[in-house]
């Protein structure tokens, strides 16, 4: 691939000719990975073997053409589109978001401002203004798209902090004899305690309240909790609710998170990365009622939205609050600094240089529409409810707990062996089911205990699919006992 002439770098019919091989190359892919075939969820690899392999000195790397190094890649990757992939809560996307992806790629637009993307400033306009309709927010709201919910996050906590302080903060900095808290459940997605770190405000600053047995906030320890945080000297000033939550998919409660918010004068942030899905649905909108009185909320598209990543929105119930966060002069940016410039979408989030989000976002919505996208996030909660029934059946598994989402957690449990004899066996069946290739699954801790965890993001995994997860891992893990005794 070394090029005489730099001008016959940007050969077009060079382009034509390796695209086309690439997209048959990746839609034959998708035919064998969509077919339910024998071809492994993951083909297991060491790390330092796959490294081995991509070493620019191997010699299987020399002139390697295009369409080879594909393959190799393709090769040494865990396959979302693979009915059996129930792992992690990344989505195996969608034809419509894919080629928007491609194409924003290749005019690879850095949507700071608007002159640098306009289209996708618009698309993203049209994206915000159809959700915020969605949530039942009023006119005044606005939001920015972000890389990722983590990024979401820190964007909603920024403003937070910046709306709730009593001094300029953006300018003097956090203030240490003045320490400002966040009220969390114990199962927030990490990024939120992160995040908090990142901007300033400490570990001390993130308050936990403890869950209740579905594993939602405790709703009844929040004057309690935020009491004892101001009797330390903290001053509390959001609430970060869960919709839902990471390890078990479980839906805070949002109408008394809004009103105890609401009669305290604080921020309510809602983490709906995972979970605001179920807007698009009839069935399982009620999980999020409440909804339309948080401050800030974060969803992502390339987890139940079946969206390529990273693909996140932030949305303000009052759009202004995204203009206060980054008051900051950048000359070279902005013509004008006082002015809330929809457009600049710099002028919202610390990203500067960003993908043009929104074209993506707006092209699923456009192609799939609520109809189909709300088909989908309901037949994946439907296929867990069924699935954790199936798992009720088996006197050999249990349930962590009933499931809201499309999140599952389960162990097996057979009897006469517990504790961390009984994690280290569900640890394994893991370990041996990932790497054999039959289906790809997590696990997670909670208070202790082992539990596998599946999130059903694949819209081709079916209740077959499921039947054979169980009995691979009642095999497996009898089979593991066995030898244990
Ligand atoms: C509830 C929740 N919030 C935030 C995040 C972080 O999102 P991202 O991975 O897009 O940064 C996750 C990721 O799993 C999540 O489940």
């Amino acid at each position: 691939m070394t090029k005489e002439k730099l001008s016959s770098i940007y050969d077009s019919e060079e382009f034509r000719r390796y695209g086309h091989e690439v997209i048959d190359i990746l839609a034959d892919y998708l035919k064998e990975a969509t077919s339910r075939s024998e071809m492994p969820v993951l083909d297991w690899r060491e790390p330092e073997e796959l490294v081995a392999e991509f070493d620019f000195n191997n010699p299987s790397n020399a002139d390697l053409p295009p369409e080879m190094f594909i393959r190799k890649v393709i090769g040494g990757m865990n396959h979302l589109h693979h009915p059996r992939f129930v792992g992690h809560q990344n989505t195996p996307p969608l034809m419509a978001g894919m080629i928007a992806q491609i194409c924003t790629a290749v005019l690879n637009n850095g949507v700071a401002v608007y002159e640098m993307g306009p289209a996708a400033m618009a698309a993203e306009r049209n994206v915000i203004r159809y959700l915020a309709g969605m949530i039942g927010f009023g006119d005044g709201a606005d939001g920015i798209f972000t890389h990722g919910g983590s990024a979401g996050n820190l964007t909603a906590l920024l403003a937070a902090r910046q709306a709730m302080s009593d001094y300029n903060i953006w300018e003097e900095g956090v203030r240490h004899d003045r320490p400002v808290g966040i009220i969390v459940s114990d199962q927030s997605h990490y990024s939120i305690s992160r995040n908090a770190k990142v901007i300033g405000l400490g570990g001390g600053s993130v308050i936990r309240i403890p869950y209740d047995n579905r594993y939602a906030m405790r709703t009844d320890l929040l004057s309690d909790t935020m009491k004892r945080a101001e009797d330390r000297g903290i001053r509390v000033i959001c609430v970060a609710a869960n919709a839902c939550s990471t390890a078990t998919g479980t839906y805070d409660n949002l109408e008394e998170i809004a009103s105890f918010c609401r009669e305290n004068k604080l921020w309510f942030h809602v983490d709906g990365a995972h979970g605001l899905g179920v807007l698009f649905t009839d069935k399982y909108r009620h999980l999020v009622r409440g909804l339309e009185h948080a401050d800030s909320v974060v969803f992502d598209f390339h987890k139940m939205l079946l969206t390529p990543g990273l693909n996140t929105v932030v949305l303000f119930r009052d759009g202004n609050r995204s203009y206060e966060t980054f008051a900051q002069k950048a000359g070279y940016l902005f013509e004008k600094h006082d002015e809330n410039e929809w457009y600049n979408g710099a002028k919202r989030t610390l990203e500067c240089t960003k993908s043009a989000l929104g074209i993506v976002a707006w092209s699923m919505i456009r192609y799939y529409g609520q109809e189909t996208l709300g088909k989908y996030v309901e037949s994946r909660y439907d296929l867990a409810a069924r699935f954790a029934e199936a798992i009720r059946r088996e006197s050999d598994m249990e349930l962590a707990v009933t499931p809201e989402s499309n999140i599952v957690c389960f162990r097996y449990a057979p009897g006469g062996i517990t504790g961390e004899q009984l994690n280290d066996l569900n640890r394994t069946i893991r370990k041996e089911i990932v790497r054999s290739g039959e289906f790809y699954l997590v696990q997670t801790e909670l208070d202790g205990v082992i539990w596998l965890r599946t999130a059903l993001m694949n819209a081709m995994t079916d209740d077959g699919d499921l039947d054979r997860l169980i009995t691979s891992i009642k095999k497996r893990g009898a089979a593991l006992a066995g030898e244990r005794n």
